[in-house]
């Protein structure tokens, strides 16, 4: 049986074979947390903590919950607009392994003008092959009905009306069509918006994503729209494919957006195929710039989130940040939220691992907090931002401590400074030769 030892009151499971699901489902009842037919879970994944969830809440540890924009989110591990949100089937899964919430595939009114190529994704693999670094995908948004995605929500708002679902949006530049998508997705009962301001292939052939966020003046004009019509939070979602990311989001907040999400894809080419001499990824011999994503972008995004949160706590500190970008474990949630993140999103990582994966990022987010002694969210977010400064500082600081430690190496400055306690360490501070 693998080893599970408790630390800070949750689980880490050390290795060795997972426990048969029967042995699992024993343990379960004897303890007298099981009263129903059981549904069991995968755990996560294997070497990894992993935590109990409960409707999203850990079932030990510190508390993980977040309140943003006034939506409570029972932990900030949200799934990013993709895949992992694209039906009824998905979310649902998403919601019984315990993600804090989903962000749904991004709908359009006209799903019948999105037409989609297989296959659609590639992998950038470590030397070895034995590990995914990055992922490009020129996935469109959903190809599926806009009636069919409203009903979809409607039944997951239904059943799991405790839980926030999030709609992607995106449309044409033409007002009346997002002000069609801001109401009926409402009537259905999501709990917000997140506006698809960046995807950066295929769409912007219809001037759609990512030319829009890189457009300030369509920007300005397309959050009006929405805000005149949404009575829930809207977050507009950034692309990182511009020089200054801090304009596009200054626009959005000035208009009244509520939070901002960054990043999306990052424009790339995965390669060429050195046979063949075409591009990956290769849908009848040709390819098209795509969108990169997992861990290979998350430095880039960590400073595009650092970016809008310096800004976002100087000038609209009642505004919120999801981060997104190459996130799958806790300890990357850590610095995003270290960084001003209110809640973070995960989208090729649930590609990679699959759903059980929010119960290691819960885990491992909770070890972090119990390692510092925080026992909410709130107690680090944004804790990191201050260690940030100017490279004419860094100088300035570094030359201040050289200083220092010079002025220590002089030793004491007169005999009458001599002390017993530290007498032999004051000798020592006289020696040239050390
Ligand atoms: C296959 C795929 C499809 C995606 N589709 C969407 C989409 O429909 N709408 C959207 O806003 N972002 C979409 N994204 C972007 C992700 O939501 C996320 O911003 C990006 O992948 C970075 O996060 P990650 O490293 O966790 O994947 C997609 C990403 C991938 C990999």
């Amino acid at each position: 049986m693998a080893a599970v030892a408790s630390v800070f009151g949750f689980k880490h499971r050390v290795g060795g074979p997972v426990p048969s699901r029967a042995a699992q489902r024993a343990s379960r009842i004897s303890r007298g947390r099981v009263h129903q037919p059981l549904r069991v879970v995968a755990r996560g994944l294997e070497g990894r903590p992993w935590v109990e969830l409960k409707d999203g809440v850990p079932t030990s540890g510190p508390d993980l919950s977040v309140t943003v924009n006034g939506l409570k989110f029972p932990n900030p591990f949200v799934i990013g607009s993709g895949p992992p949100g694209t039906n009824y089937t998905v979310m649902k899964k998403a919601f019984d392994e315990g993600w804090g919430g989903v962000i749904a595939k991004t709908v359009s009114l006209n799903a019948d003008l999105v037409k989609n190529v297989t296959p659609r994704y590639a992998k950038m693999k470590s030397e070895d092959g034995a590990e995914v670094l990055g992922w490009q995908n020129i996935e469109l948004i959903s190809d599926r009905s806009f009636e069919v995605m409203l009903a979809e929500f409607k039944q997951l708002k239904e059943e799991y009306p405790d839980r926030i679902l999030i709609a992607s949006i995106m449309d044409e530049y033409k007002k009346e069509n997002w002000v069609e998508v801001v109401r009926r997705c409402e009537e259905v009962g999501v709990d917000a918006f997140e506006i698809n301001f960046s995807c950066p292939h295929g769409m912007p052939e219809r001037k759609m994503g990512a030319a829009m966020g890189q457009d300030c003046t369509v920007l300005d004009e397309v959050c009006g729209w929405v805000k005149e019509v949404a009575t829930v939070p809207v977050w507009a979602k950034m692309t990182p494919n511009i020089t200054d990311i801090t304009e596009p989001a200054n626009v959005c907040l000035e208009k009244g957006m509520d939070g901002i999400a960054a990043i999306n894809t990052i424009m790339s080419i995965m390669g060429v195929n050195l046979d063949t001499l075409a591009p990956e990824p290769c849908v009848e011999g040709h390819s098209t710039p795509g969108g990169y994503s997992y861990k290979a972008v998350r430095p880039i995004a960590l400073a595009k989130c650092m970016a809008i949160a310096q800004m976002i706590k100087k000038e609209f500190p009642d505004r919120t940040l999801s981060g997104i970008g190459g996130i799958d474990t806790g300890g990357h949630a850590a610095e995003f939220i270290l960084l001003g993140s209110d809640t973070v999103q995960v989208c090729t990582g649930v590609m990679i691992h699959g759903y059980p994966l929010v119960q290691n990022l819960c885990a491992e987010l909770q070890e972090f907090m119990g390692k510092h002694g925080f026992e909410s969210i709130a107690e680090f977010k944004g804790m990191s931002l201050e260690y940030f400064t100017t490279h004419t500082d860094l100088v300035a600081r570094q030359k201040e401590a050289i200083e220092k430690k010079k002025k220590a190496k002089v030793g004491i400055e007169s005999d009458d400074k001599w002390t017993g306690e530290g007498f032999v360490a004051e000798t020592e501070s006289m020696v040239s030769n050390v």
